[in-house]
């Protein structure tokens, strides 16, 4: 058990790392909305609408509520990473494996669209 001078300490302490754990996902989220939006990265406006876009294309299904239709990240992972393993005549690039974007830059866009 920690004494009673010792809460003090913890409490700074939880404060810190809750502030730095948030911080940091925000910046996640914000680098992934960068990609998403980039037109030499994912450029996924250009077939999917998504909230705030300008000129949105509608080749693609327009991206919102994303946790209730991929509730398992892996699957919205691999649709971004490479839509053709789940639909072979898929009209979306294959990311990945066109070296448009690494895994980490899909885990960011994948962080993205979960705010979406
Ligand atoms: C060239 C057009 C095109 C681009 C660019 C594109 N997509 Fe798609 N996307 C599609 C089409 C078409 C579908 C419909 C399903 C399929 O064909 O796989 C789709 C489906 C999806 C789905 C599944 C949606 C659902 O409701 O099932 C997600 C998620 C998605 N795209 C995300 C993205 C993200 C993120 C990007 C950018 C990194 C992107 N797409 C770029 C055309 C595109």
């Amino acid at each position: 058990m920690a004494s009673k001078s010792q809460y003090p300490i913890l409490l700074v302490l939880l404060f810190f790392c809750g502030y730095a754990g948030s911080a940091n996902s925000d910046d996640q989220v914000a680098q992934g909305k960068a990609l998403a939006t980039d037109r030499s990265k994912g450029n996924c406006l250009a077939c999917h609408m998504i909230e705030d876009g300008v000129q949105p294309g509608n080749i693609g299904p327009p991206l919102l509520a994303m946790k209730l239709r991929f509730p398992e990240r892996d699957m919205l992972k691999i649709q971004v990473c490479d839509a053709t393993l789940r639909n072979p005549n898929s009209r979306m690039p294959p990311f990945c494996r066109h070296r448009i974007l690494s895994e980490e830059e899909v885990e960011l866009i994948v962080d993205y669209l979960y705010t979406l």
